[in-house]
């Protein structure tokens, strides 16, 4: 069991700088039951190893990635889990958030969720402001402790924090050493700068990350393997933490050697600089930069 560094907001806000990412867990759009057995041990010796925060979504295989989670933390501590679920972009009309919350508490099993976030920016048609009383009254009503969000260009996080009372402690999106949307875009300085959050998803690139001889060699100055190097890239970097989905015990124990050291300051700018095959545009949610609150 190890004990993951965490890193701290003004408001006390605090995440682990690793956690646990349940996407495909329990199938991707539809529940895949198959596996449930693997995957509830999977997660239990995750959090035997240490991991706190479980990252999942009513949208991850129709509720079925909630199930699981739910069961797989029967007979844990509660109180030591930091219990992140998201709502739809179909269901953030006032109504539908109250209704999506309570369904999600039922297949989580427990009685408040940590942090609740929007899956993306509500749908054209929804207003932002009857999305954030909804939240706001699911931290008045207990059942939510903290809010956050996913996939939001600066401008959208700012007017979904003008509508609500509680501070948007996260912004969610896909950012590691290929992909630089969040660089470019100015989203990771945004963080920095208001003290927000940035939980880099997809820091693995899901094992797709193209060969470099560049992180080949840091690997080999640290003594670390190179998904160790990609991930404590991330966190190596002030406001960021990440979440990798691994079923695997032999890839948890790996991920887990990433996160009580921390590359040289040189080292991270030279992997920003020069790691070949950079993307500016996310391959899976790019912000949507045309429909983006205007100056
Ligand atoms: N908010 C959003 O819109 C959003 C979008 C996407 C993802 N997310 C969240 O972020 C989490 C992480 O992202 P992700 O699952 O898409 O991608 P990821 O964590 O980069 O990659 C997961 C894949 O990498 C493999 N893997 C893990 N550790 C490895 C290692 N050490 N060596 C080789 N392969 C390894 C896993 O396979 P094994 O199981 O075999 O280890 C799995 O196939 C998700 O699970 C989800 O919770 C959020």
């Amino acid at each position: 069991m190890i004990n993951i560094p965490t890193k701290k907001l003004k408001n006390g806000f605090e995440l682990p700088v690793y956690g646990l990412g349940l996407w495909q867990v329990g199938g991707r759009y539809e529940p895949d039951t198959s596996h449930d057995k693997e995957e509830i041990d999977a997660i239990r010796f995750a959090l035997d190893s240490g991991i706190t925060h479980i990252d999942t979504a009513e949208g991850y295989a129709r509720g079925h990635s909630e199930e699981l989670l739910g069961q797989a933390i029967t007979g844990y501590d509660r109180k030591k889990l930091i219990i992140a679920t998201k709502v739809s972009g179909t269901n953030q009309s006032y109504k539908d958030l109250g209704q999506s919350c309570e369904a999600s508490l039922k297949r989580l099993g427990v009685d408040y969720i940590d942090l609740y976030l929007l899956h993306r920016y509500p749908e054209a048609g929804i207003p932002i402001a009857d999305t954030m009383r909804a939240m706001d009254e699911l931290v008045e009503r207990g059942l939510v402790k903290n809010i956050g969000v996913c996939n939001l260009t600066p401008r959208r996080f700012a007017e979904a924090q003008k509508h609500t009372k509680n501070k948007l402690v996260c912004n969610q999106v896909h950012y590691n050493v290929q992909y630089r949307e969040m660089e470019e875009t100015g989203v990771l300085k945004y963080c920095q700068e208001n003290d927000v959050m940035l939980v880099a998803w997809r820091p693995l690139q899901k094992g797709s990350l193209p060969k470099s001889m560049l992180l080949e060699e840091l690997a080999r100055r640290y003594k670390k393997t190179v998904p160790q190097v990609v991930i404590n890239w991330l966190i190596s970097q002030q406001k960021v933490v990440t979440l990798a989905k691994t079923s695997n015990i032999d890839h948890l124990k790996e991920n887990l050697g990433a996160v009580d050291w921390s590359l040289e300051p040189d080292d991270v700018e030279k992997i920003r600089k020069d790691f070949p095959d950079q993307k500016l545009v996310s391959d899976a949610f790019a912000l949507n930069y045309k429909a983006d609150i205007k100056p």
